[in-house]
């Protein structure tokens, strides 16, 4: 039987743990507290009895499942295919946890490190194995969310890479292909999904909860920015932002809302305190930061070019009839600063096209790739109401790369 170690019982760590054993492999689940690793498998065990229970597998398959689970120790690595990192997001504490588990793993064994943020090339010269280190980066929750983008370090062998895509395809995934650059692509791609609507509101073209909408109504995302960010919680994506702003040396695009980090420092976090964009309290979520009532008006003059893309664009065009002017505009900001970010990471070489498209749909739930919805829409559109935005802004957001 094929063989994982997972360093790490965490979110992630569990989560992984429970893709691989349905998907037929033994797992030896490892954690420097021993009792998290123990925990995690009685967690997993209650996941499955609830499966057993809905129908969705019988109790024997569950039984089987749950003999491939073990909580390990390092020396229990020893005949491991693939192992999986996925402790404390601190390259310094990887590097030492990981050292000792090179020694037991056989030499032909795959090494994966599960990190959103650190560089993956750094972290296998530092463990002295950098042509068998890759990035395997699963979300959260692991079980259910379909996308794991396989990260290339610099010298990370391209065979063992294949081997990786094939290993996640078969744990039920899809994969996205990507370079070891800041953000990978999803944490990147993403980010003007939110910033672009924080700056929306700050220019007062319409309340959060219309930016919402608009983005549901006429966009068919699954959830508008701010209640994304909201269930998020702000400080984990503020945080996220400024580390993909910081490491890809500061583009306007990407820069950090003033008032989102507001947020943040005043304590409003979203959901998990009660409250944020907007107030949780009750029995249903009421919107709580207001426009400014001196907003810009950095939208004027795009009424026009806004109602000829949403037309293009939305993949509702009754909702896109419905939509006020200032919807029109929110959808259309937000959606070509989404494009465009695309266009610049293929641009920046963190990955091709396709892998950017399965990326944003399985990582994020987005209804289409960016590339080919820019495709549907029209490459002239795309560009002259790009082009359009770009004259209403001062800081050079909109710029498409080349
Ligand atoms: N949580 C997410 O949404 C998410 C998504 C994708 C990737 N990641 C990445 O996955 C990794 C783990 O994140 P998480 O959310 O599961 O964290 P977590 O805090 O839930 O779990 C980390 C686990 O690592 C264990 N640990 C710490 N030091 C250790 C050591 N020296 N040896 C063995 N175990 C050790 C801890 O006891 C803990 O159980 C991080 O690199 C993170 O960036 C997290």
């Amino acid at each position: 039987m094929p063989t994982v170690g997972i360093l790490g019982a965490g979110a992630m760590g569990a989560g992984i743990a429970q893709v691989a054993a349905t998907a037929g492999w033994d797992v030896r689940l490892i954690d420097v507290d021993p009792a998290t690793a123990t925990a995690a498998i009685t967690g997993i065990e209650k996941r499955i009895e609830r499966s057993v229970a809905k129908g969705r597998m019988t109790c024997e398959q569950g039984k089987t499942l749950m003999q491939r689970l073990h909580a390990s120790v390092m020396t229990d690595l020893n005949n491991c295919d693939l192992f999986i990192e996925a402790i404390v997001e601190d390259l310094n504490i990887k590097v030492a946890a990981m050292t000792p588990a090179i020694e037991v793993l056989p030499e032909s064994a795959i090494i994966a490190t599960n990190t959103s943020s650190l560089s993956v090339s750094e972290l296998g010269e530092r463990i002295g194995q950098p042509a068998r280190t890759c990035g395997m980066h699963f979300f959260n929750p692991a079980p259910i969310m379909k996308l794991v983008e396989v990260v290339r370090g610099k010298s990370t062998d391209d065979a063992l890479l294949d081997r990786v895509a094939d290993i996640a395809a078969s744990w039920g995934k899809q994969v996205a292909r990507c370079a070891d650059t800041p953000g990978f692509i999803v944490n990147r791609v993403a980010r003007p999904y939110y910033l672009e609507a924080f700056r929306c509101l700050e220019d007062g073209v319409a309340d959060p909860a219309t930016i919402d909408d608009a983005m549901r109504s006429i966009g068919g995302f699954r959830m508008g920015p701010f209640e994304l960010t909201d269930f998020i919680g702000h400080d984990v994506n503020t945080a996220t932002t400024r580390s993909v702003w910081e490491q890809w040396d500061r583009p306007s695009r990407l820069s950090p809302s003033a008032t989102q980090e507001r947020l943040v420092s005043d304590g409003t976090l979203g959901k998990k305190s009660g409250c944020g964009v907007y107030d949780w309290s009750g029995d249903s979520p009421v919107c709580v930061l207001r426009p400014p009532q001196d907003g810009r008006t950095a939208s004027d003059g795009l009424s026009g070019p806004a109602s000829e893309f949403c037309l293009k664009a939305t993949i509702d065009s009754d909702s896109a009839a419905k939509a006020s002017d200032a919807q029109r505009i929110v959808f259309t900001r937000i959606l070509l600063a989404v494009l465009n970010e695309a266009a610049w990471a293929a641009h920046d070489g963190v990955a091709e096209p396709a892998d950017i498209d399965i990326a944003m749909r399985a990582g994020v739930n987005y209804p289409r790739g960016p590339f080919a919805w820019s495709q549907d829409i029209g490459e002239s559109v795309v560009s002259e109401t790009l082009r359009a935005l770009d004259d209403s802004v001062d800081d050079g957001r909109f710029s498409p790369p080349g």
